[in-house]
């Protein structure tokens, strides 16, 4: 194991390249923008490379404990934390992550591709990052127990990656947040199947269907599959759509954000929140 965990953390170690962290305590926490919710999407993820403790760090450290990431099996079947089905564009590896090993995966690096920005609140220049790792699901649970709010993406297909997250989250007791600000964690996917057995796996947890934009028959399958948030593209959605989605049943957040425009656009649609690969910037954009 990669990581050393002591009791209900305020500090971890994590073995090897890395660091010590401190984590923020609930009081220091500025995620929420008034009502209005900035999720790290893959961490701080403009930077610190994408889906990395790097990323989820300085996240934190910046009073975002909200953190969305995405989990996918290998081909030994170990939920690890990547955005790509191919292993290419984020590590030192290629190929699929479901035809990698955990060993293989453990022996790349996720860090030096990113090109870290000179005006960044993380590390500055290139190559920044050259130790950073693919985290499994579990080490991340084990670290950031208690820290964080994450919203976890089951990004791949594979049938039983709802049953292995849901023993994971069982085994270290990440159950659902009672608001934003506190720690837990919450289930989204694009894959209304995994979404169904997401449900049936974790149906104490809230589930959110991530789509293009919200109509009324994304809503009624929403509402089927038993999803309790509809979570459109920030680049289209419309007080219109959340209008509709309130109508459902369904709370809404967005994704997609890449400009000031988006970010506004998801804000005055009366979204919940969103992911944001900038939430430091966001939460200035959005002054509150
Ligand atoms: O917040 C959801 C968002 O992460 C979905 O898009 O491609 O970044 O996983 P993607
Ligand atoms: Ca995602």
């Amino acid at each position: 194991m990669r990581l050393a965990v002591a009791g209900a953390l305020h500090r971890s170690k994590v073995a090897g390249n890395r660091r010590i962290i401190a984590t923020m305590s609930p009081s220091s926490r500025k995620n929420a923008s008034g009502n209005f919710t900035l999720i790290a999407h893959r961490g701080f993820s403009s930077d610190a490379p994408e889906n990395t403790y790097d990323a989820i760090d300085l996240a934190i450290e910046n009073g975002f404990n909200n953190i969305e990431t995405d989990v996918q099996l290998t081909s030994d079947g170990v939920p690890v934390l990547i955005h790509d089905d191919m292993l290419d564009r984020t590590t030192t590896g290629s190929g699929p992550v479901a035809e990698a090993s955990l060993a293989y995966l453990n022996s790349l690096d996720a860090g030096i591709w990113f090109d870290a920005p000179a005006d960044g609140v993380g590390r500055h220049g290139p190559a920044s990052y050259g130790d950073a790792f693919v985290p499994t699901l579990e080490e991340f649970l084990q670290r950031y127990e208690g820290n964080v709010n994450l919203h976890l993406e089951l990004k791949s297909k594979e049938p039983e990656l709802a049953a292995k997250v849901a023993s994971l989250l069982a085994e270290y007791g990440w159950k659902q947040p009672k608001s934003p600000a506190d720690a837990g964690v919450s289930i989204s996917s694009f894959v209304p199947e995994q979404l169904e057995r997401g449900r049936t796996a974790m149906p104490h947890l809230d589930h959110g269907y991530l789509l293009q934009s919200v109509t009324a028959e994304t809503c009624q399958v929403a509402v089927k599959i038993g999803c309790s948030g509809i979570y459109p593209n920030a680049q289209t959605v419309t007080s219109e759509d959340v209008d509709m989605a309130k109508e459902h049943g369904l709370w809404v957040r967005t994704w997609g954000v890449k400009s000031e425009d988006d970010l506004l656009r998801a804000h005055t649609s009366g979204a919940a929140g969103t992911t944001v690969d900038w939430p430091l910037r966001a939460q200035k954009i959005l002054a509150v």
